[in-house]
C-alpha cells in the first residue's frame, strides 16, 4: 500500500520525538501515513529536500540547523515565517511549489493559553535570547495581545536589532512596541511572563538575569524540555515564579499545527503531551 510520506529533517536527528508524536496523531485521527527521521547533509540540505519531494514526499518538518536554509528554499512563505526568518514546516503544493511555515510560535501560544490557561492578553512579557527560537515566537506572542514585549540577550546588539526588525513589520492589529536590550539592563523591571528562548540550558546554565524580574504571581516558560526540571525552571522556583513550564507542550503543539497544515485535521494534543511527559 502507498502511504503519504512525511519526515523530520535535522542534524543530529536521532533524538527527535516528532515521529512518535505524529504516529500518535495519525492513530487518533485514523490517518494512514508514514513519518520518519531524515539525517540532513550539512553541505546539501537543498538536495535532501529536493530528493524527498521528488520521491513523492508530502511534507517535512525542519529542525536545527536547517530552519534558515528551509526559509530560503521555500517558494512561498506564511507571514509568521517571514517575521521569524525561519521555516520549520514545508508543504508541497499541488502545483509543485514549496510552502514554508513556522509553527513554533503558535505552538508556544497554544500551550500557554489553552493548555495552561495563562492570560496572555495584557501581559508584560520578557523574551530571553535573540536566535532562531526567539524570532520564531515573536509574531504569535504579539498577535495574542500582550501589552509589552522586551527582548533581552547576552549580546545586547542582537536583541536591539531584532526588536527594530520586528517593529518595522507593523503587524496589523498589534500596537505593542518591542524593545531590545542586554540582560543587565533589565534591573528594576518586572514581568508577568519570562520565556527562555536561549540555548543556555543545554549546558545547564541560566541567562544572567538580575534578581526580582518575575512579578508577583508571574510565570516562566523554558523552550527547552527534558526528563528533569531544566536549569531555568530550577532558577525560576528560587525566584518565586508561580508556575514554571518546560517546552514539551510547545513541541507537541507545533507538531499539531504542522499536522493541520498537511492533513486539514486538528489532533487532540493533551493525551500526547501526557504520554510524553510520563
Ligand atoms: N520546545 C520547542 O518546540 C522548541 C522549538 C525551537 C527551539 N527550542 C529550544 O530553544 C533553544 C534556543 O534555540 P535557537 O535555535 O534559538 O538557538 P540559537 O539560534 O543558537 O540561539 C541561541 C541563543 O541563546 C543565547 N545563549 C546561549 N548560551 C547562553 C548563555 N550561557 N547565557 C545567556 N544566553 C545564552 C545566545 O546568545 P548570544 O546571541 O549572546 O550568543 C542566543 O541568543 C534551544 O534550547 C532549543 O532546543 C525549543
Amino acid at each position: 500500500m502507498d502511504f503519504d510520506r512525511y519526515a523530520v529533517i535535522g542534524n543530529p536527528i536521532a533524538h527527535s520525538k516528532s515521529p512518535q508524536i505524529h504516529a500518535e496523531f495519525a492513530l487518533q485521527l485514523r490517518q494512514t501515513l508514514e513519518y520518519s527521521r531524515l539525517l540532513g547533509h550539512l553541505d546539501d540540505f537543498a538536495g535532501d529536500v529536493q530528493r524527498f519531494f521528488a520521491d513523492g514526499g508530502k511534507g517535512l518538518n525542519v529542525t536545527v540547523p536547517f530552519k534558515e536554509e528551509a526559509f530560503a528554499l521555500a517558494t512561498e512563505r506564511s507571514a509568521r515565517a517571514e517575521v521569524a526568518g525561519a521555516v520549520n514546516t514545508l508543504l508541497r503544493l499541488a502545483d509543485g511549489r514549496l510552502h514554508g511555515d513556522n509553527t513554533d510560535g503558535i505552538g508556544l501560544v497554544r500551550d500557554l493559553s489553552i493548555n495552561h490557561a495563562f492570560p496572555l492578553g495584557g501581559a508584560r512579557v520578557l523574551l530571553l535570547g535573540a536566535g532562531g527560537a526567539a524570532r520564531g515566537v515573536m509574531m504569535p506572542l504579539l498577535e495574542a495581545g500582550i501589552a509589552q514585549l522586551a527582548v533581552a540577550n547576552r549580546t545586547a546588539t542582537k536583541a536591539e536589532a531584532l526588536a527594530e526588525r520586528v517593529n518595522s513589520w507593523q503587524l496589523s492589529g498589534v500596537r505593542c512596541q518591542v524593545t531590545g536590550c542586554g540582560l543587565a539592563a533589565l534591573g528594576g523591571q518586572q514581568f508577568d511572563l519570562i520565556i527562555n528562548a536561549t540555548s543556555a540550558g543545554l549546558t545547564d546554565e541560566v541567562p544572567a538575569l538580575p534578581a526580582g524580574c518575575i512579578a508577583p504571581g508571574g510565570w516562566t516558560y523554558d523552550l527547552l524540555y527534558g526528563e528533569h526540571p531544566t536549569a531555568f525552571q530550577r532558577w525560576s522556583q528560587t525566584q518565586g515564579a508561580a508556575q514554571s513550564l518546560n517546552g514539551l507542550g510547545m513541541l507537541v503543539e507545533q507538531a499539531a499545527e504542522a499536522f493541520w497544515l498537511w492533513r486539514g485535521l486538528r489532533p487532540n494534543t493533551a493525551p500526547v503531551i501526557a504520554q510524553l511527559a510520563a
